[in-house]
């Protein structure tokens, strides 16, 4: 089975992702290079079938001017050279010429097959993830998250039992997913699980601790330190680490004519004292495509088409010091929101949506008793890369019915507030 590879080499041109997305999309595999990348290497990529090298408006590099190595013009492939500089740098329409033709023909000139498909892609990978592993065995923190359920179901097909599989509640979850977790990966596939609970720790180490950077660090480096304490109970027994990485976290991460975007915590981020080699098989995968590999492997809708949901989870939306009480107003107020959106149609439809509990309480009435509780919070935001974001017009019917399920159904808060601000000014998130 043969995939044909058109390579990509970054010579500042900023439109390069959406130029190999093009690329795939027409039906031919993409990768994208570094600028000083050696001949040998490109010419050792299997099934290179063409080259196009990418100019742009980032080719100055520290005031010096950068450049491919020549010696890929000789490798015996076609090469197209393009160079795009201009305001609209990343609209990848405003090229001079229609940008899909000049793709079209040169992919015709290279003779590439317009083969490039998910399920040839699982395959390859598949046999890729035996080749590495051998007989080996691979551990895998899995979230529950699209990324690492993807992986998770890509390296069972690969190597079966051969994978252990931990999960961490940290007990700043929604409600339901480390059962569904559990459900999905355990009981339908048959995969090994490690469950560990380690809800009371993450709440201990939380306690009283207000600053959200703060609370953000905590989760983290606890995170981490539970999944070493499962890995060295395993080690010795376990070779490799699998994860989640995909194509976005490397680019995000910076190239080589691109100062980083953010420091992503599966790239460069490992902890230092455990000893595993990596496997990452979506490495090479946009966000869609890593959906579109799910849907191939058979996981069911609700775990690929979810909406994105941060790794301190609840922690940052149960504002300041977290409280157990406020925790689960977070969770089931959450619960009937996610509930009432997909009964609306709205979950298809609305990027993230979520609940925030303030750390106040105001006066209500309830059953002709006065009470002191807290406020509900909702946030419904769209957006395309979560720069900025809009606020989701929500119709006063949907919120009135939201507003009523969570003053019935979640005890501890007496008013339900929509934040209608956009970013900027406020982040998607409140912490
Ligand atoms: P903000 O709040 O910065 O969020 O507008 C933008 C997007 O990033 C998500 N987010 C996070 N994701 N760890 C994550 O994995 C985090 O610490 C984190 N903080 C925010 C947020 O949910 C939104 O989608």
């Amino acid at each position: 089975m043969k995939q044909d590879l058109i390579a990509m080499i970054d010579v500042g041109c900023k439109q390069l992702v959406k130029v190999a997305r093009t690329i795939r999309r027409l039906g031919v595999y993409s990768e994208i290079y570094p600028h000083d990348s050696t001949a040998e290497f490109i010419k050792s990529r299997p099934n290179l079938r063409g080259i196009i090298v990418c100019g742009g408006d980032n080719r100055v590099v520290d005031g010096v001017s950068i450049d491919v190595n020549p010696a890929i013009y000789d490798i015996g492939v076609p090469v197209l050279t393009v160079e795009h500089k201009g305001s609209h740098a990343n609209d990848v329409d405003a090229w001079p010429l229609e940008p899909t033709l000049i793709l079209e023909n040169f992919i015709d000139r290279c003779g590439a097959d317009r083969n490039w498909n998910m399920g040839e892609f699982v395959e390859a990978q598949i046999e890729e993830i035996r080749a590495q592993v051998k007989d080996g065995r691979v551990l895998l923190a899995l979230s529950g998250g699209v990324d690492s359920s993807v992986v998770a179901a890509i390296l069972y097909r690969a190597i079966g039992d051969r994978l252990t599989c931990v999960h961490v509640n940290h007990g700043l979850l929604r409600k339901g997913e480390s059962e569904r977790v559990i459900e999905v990966f355990e009981r339908e596939m048959g995969a090994n699980l490690i469950y560990v609970d380690a809800s009371e720790r993450f709440l201990a180490a939380l306690e009283g601790v207000e600053d959200p950077e703060r609370k953000r660090k905590i989760i983290g480096e606890l995170f981490i330190r539970v999944f070493e304490e499962e890995a060295k109970k395993l080690q010795g027994d376990i070779d490799f680490l699998a994860q989640g990485t995909i194509y976005p976290d490397i680019l995000e991460s910076g190239t080589k004519t691109e100062k980083a975007v953010k420091a992503h915590h599966n790239v460069g981020g490992l902890p230092q004292d455990v000893h595993f080699k990596l496997v990452e098989p979506l490495k090479y995968l946009f966000k869609d495509e890593v959906r579109q590999c799910g849907e191939q492997l058979g996981l069911p809708a609700d775990m690929i088409y979810r909406q994105p949901f941060p790794g301190p989870g609840l922690g940052v939306r149960c504002l300041g010091a977290i409280t157990r009480e406020r925790l689960e107003i977070t969770r089931e107020s959450d619960a009937v929101l996610r509930d009432e959106f997909k009964k609306h149609g709205l979950d298809k439809k609305v990027w993230q949506y979520f609940t925030v509990v303030p750390d106040f309480k105001s006066v209500g009435v309830k059953n002709s008793q006065r009470t002191f509780e807290y406020p509900v919070i909702i946030r419904a935001v769209n957006t395309v890369d979560a720069m900025t974001a809009t606020v989701e017009p929500l119709m006063f019917p949907v919120l009135a019915a939201i507003t009523a399920r969570i003053l019935d159904e979640v005890p501890g808060c007496n008013r339900v507030l929509y934040d209608l601000t956009p970013k900027p000014t406020g982040t998607i998130e409140w912490e």
